[in-house]
């Protein structure tokens, strides 16, 4: 079986990300934060141990400013539909995946003014057209650092001096970045960072967060209020990090296993992990360019992209491509418009989508021959009928 599906969720994870959830479930188990004997104890230093291995992957100071969350739509909602107030205006790119767009649309309808500045048809952003957009009442700009749909990177450190220039806050959603492509919050000028943990940091479903620069909380309002462990006295949340964001008990074995699942990016680094990915992703455009009757979309560049190539073969839709590459190859992929109809409108791909194949550090070289060997079998079946 070949799986070409990381920009869904990586896998395999790493073996140690595994020993770390089986470890915690068996002999630790107790709830962070909330009791004070060993177990307890033990729980809140792994979450902590996460926290750390995090911050220094992002170049954040204190692990304290990472907020813990369920997955990056969460991260994103909690800033999106905390931070903005009617009369705010954002703005954001068409590139975007629909954990941004949808919960601004929601917020445009309670009299937020949302502007989509428009990608080239390679899904570039140019920082000038993001410039051209803020105005008087601009709060935030919002922007994916690299497209699921296509891999194309926005340019985030050049937005970033912008928006520091300007006044205006930066949320970046690196869902699709992290652990594949350097970020450095400080030097990117990024004020608040989603992340999810399952993707290229390793960790299981369910694992992501968010990271708020300080000061910035006091004008985001949690989407959960409840029991942190902390301040029990008081009836009102706690107003300081992480504990204003991370209401009710945390998914603590999930948390374990992204801890050694970032661990494992620090180990190997990721700049060894981003060329090993470019490797792929070049092998992957290279190959499929070969092909007639193959269309690829975004730029033939792998350094200028993450590891996910989309494609669609002329004649054939999306998930009739799909479903052969698994049923007659074994080969998963994700076909359709992966929940960014934005992107696809402006790759001119809307509404049949592509066939998206995304490696990821554990493929091989012979996962990518077999894969572009399907792609040729599929084209000559169809030429015989
Ligand atoms: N956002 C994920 C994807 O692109 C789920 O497939």
């Amino acid at each position: 079986m070949i799986y070409l599906d990381n920009a869904a969720t990586s896998w395999p994870k790493p073996e140690a990300v595994y020993q770390a959830m089986d470890n915690f479930m068996r002999h630790t188990g107790a709830n962070p934060g909330r009791s004070a004997h060993q177990l307890s104890i033990e729980a809140g230093r792994i979450i902590y141990e996460t926290r750390e291995s995090l911050s220094m992957l992002f170049g954040i100071g204190d692990p304290m400013r990472i907020v813990f969350t369920s997955n990056a739509t969460e991260a994103l909602n909690v800033v999106i539909r905390g931070l903005l107030h009617p009369g705010d205006h954002v703005i954001t790119s068409s590139m975007e995946h629909n954990s941004v767009m949808r919960p601004l649309r929601h917020m445009e309808k309670l009299g937020v003014e949302v502007t989509v500045v428009k990608c080239s048809s390679e899904g570039f952003l140019n920082p000038h057209d993001v410039e051209q957009a803020v105005g008087p009442h601009t709060r935030l700009v919002i922007l994916n650092h690299a497209s699921n749909v296509v891999g194309t990177l926005l340019p985030v450190a050049e937005v970033g001096q912008i928006t520091r220039r300007r006044g205006v806050l930066l949320m970046i959603d690196a869902a699709q970045t992290m652990g594949c492509y350097p970020v450095d919050v400080e030097e990117m000028h990024i004020d608040l960072l989603a992340f999810s943990g399952h993707k290229g940091l390793y960790g299981p479903q369910g694992t992501g967060g968010l990271y708020i620069r300080k000061g910035i909380e006091s004008s985001i309002e949690p989407l959960k209020y409840g029991g942190t462990g902390s301040r029990s006295e008081h009836e009102y949340q706690p107003d300081f990090l992480p504990d204003k964001y991370e209401s009710g008990t945390p998914n603590t074995v999930g948390l374990a296993g992204l801890g050694a699942g970032v661990r494992f990016v620090l180990e190997q680094g990721v700049n060894e992990i981003q060329k090993r990915e470019q490797v792929l992703t070049r092998s992957i455009i290279d190959g499929l360019k070969a092909i007639p009757g193959v269309t690829i979309y975004g730029d033939s560049d792998p350094r200028k992209r993450v590891a996910v190539v989309s494609f669609n073969i002329s004649g054939l839709i999306p998930s009739e491509v799909a479903m052969q590459l698994e049923e007659y190859h074994q080969i998963m992929c994700r076909p359709g418009l992966h929940c960014s109809p934005i992107a696809h409108k402006t790759l001119g791909t809307f509404p049949q989508g592509t066939i998206r194949l995304s490696p990821g550090y554990f493929t091989s070289d012979d996962d990518i021959e077999g894969t572009l060997e399907a792609v040729r079998r599929i084209i000559a079946t169809k030429a015989r009928f």
